[in-house]
């Protein structure tokens, strides 16, 4: 009866540890990619200069190259999203170009972060609410070692 008692008690133990886990990771879950559009009623100026920028076409620019279409192929990972898109394999980032097309391109969460906590600023109240957004970018997450080898 004891031994009963105490593999509940261990069974207890572990549905509380998972639960747990699950329960201290929704501050990653929350946030998520919106897409450079969503930006715009707001940030007319960087808006309408982004749509300039080398940036916008990174996605457009990949799409013949014949690495890309080789990992398609092959059905490999094609890693070249990590660079080319916005929040390839992050919550609510690119998926394919059917599903996401707004995020097919380095677009404003690729260098700011992911901006729907920080969109939900209400019009009339101009107060910064940072959310995930980053001011300051880390272009070295794909400048760094620039290498098409993987
Ligand atoms: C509802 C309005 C609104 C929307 C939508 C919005 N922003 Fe902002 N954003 C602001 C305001 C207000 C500020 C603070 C004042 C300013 O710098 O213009 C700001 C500031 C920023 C800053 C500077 C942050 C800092 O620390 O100085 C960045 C970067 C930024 N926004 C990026 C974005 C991106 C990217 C999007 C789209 C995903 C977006 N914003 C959507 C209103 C908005
Ligand atoms: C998400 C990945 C990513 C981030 C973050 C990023 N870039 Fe880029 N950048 C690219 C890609 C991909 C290209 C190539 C686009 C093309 O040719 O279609 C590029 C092209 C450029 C170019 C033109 C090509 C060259 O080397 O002369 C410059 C300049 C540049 N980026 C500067 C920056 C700066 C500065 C930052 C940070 C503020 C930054 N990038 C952040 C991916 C990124
Ligand atoms: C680690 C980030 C990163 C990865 C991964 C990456 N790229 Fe790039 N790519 C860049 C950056 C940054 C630039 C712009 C700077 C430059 O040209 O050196 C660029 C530029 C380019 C360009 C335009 C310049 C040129 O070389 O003619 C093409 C095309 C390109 N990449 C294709 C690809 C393909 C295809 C893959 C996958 C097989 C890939 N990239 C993977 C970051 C990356
Ligand atoms: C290639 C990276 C890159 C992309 C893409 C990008 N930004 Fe920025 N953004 C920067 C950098 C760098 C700064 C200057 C940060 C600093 O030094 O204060 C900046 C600054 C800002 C600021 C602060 C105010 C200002 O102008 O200095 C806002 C707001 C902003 N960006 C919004 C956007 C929006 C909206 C988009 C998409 C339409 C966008 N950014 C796309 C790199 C980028």
């Amino acid at each position: 009866m004891k031994s009963i008692g105490n593999i509940i008690l261990f069974i207890t133990i572990i549905v509380l540890c998972v639960s747990n886990t699950i329960a201290q990771s929704p501050k990653e879950q929350n946030v998520s990619y919106i897409g450079p559009g969503a930006c715009e009623p707001c940030h007319k100026t960087q808006s309408e200069n982004f749509r300039k920028n080398i940036h916008f076409k990174a996605y457009k620019d990949i799409k013949d190259d014949e690495r890309f279409v080789k990992l398609i192929n092959d059905g490999k990972e094609v890693y070249c999203l990590r660079c080319h898109v916005t929040g390839y394999g992050e919550n609510g980032g690119f998926v394919d170009e059917e599903t996401t097309p707004e995020l097919a391109k380095v677009g404003c969460e690729s260098c700011h972060g992911p901006g729907n906590e920080h969109a939900a600023i209400k019009m009339d109240e101009k107060k910064l609410k940072r959310g995930s957004i980053q001011r300051k970018p880390d272009c070295g997450k794909c400048h760094k070692i620039h290498s098409h080898d993987g």
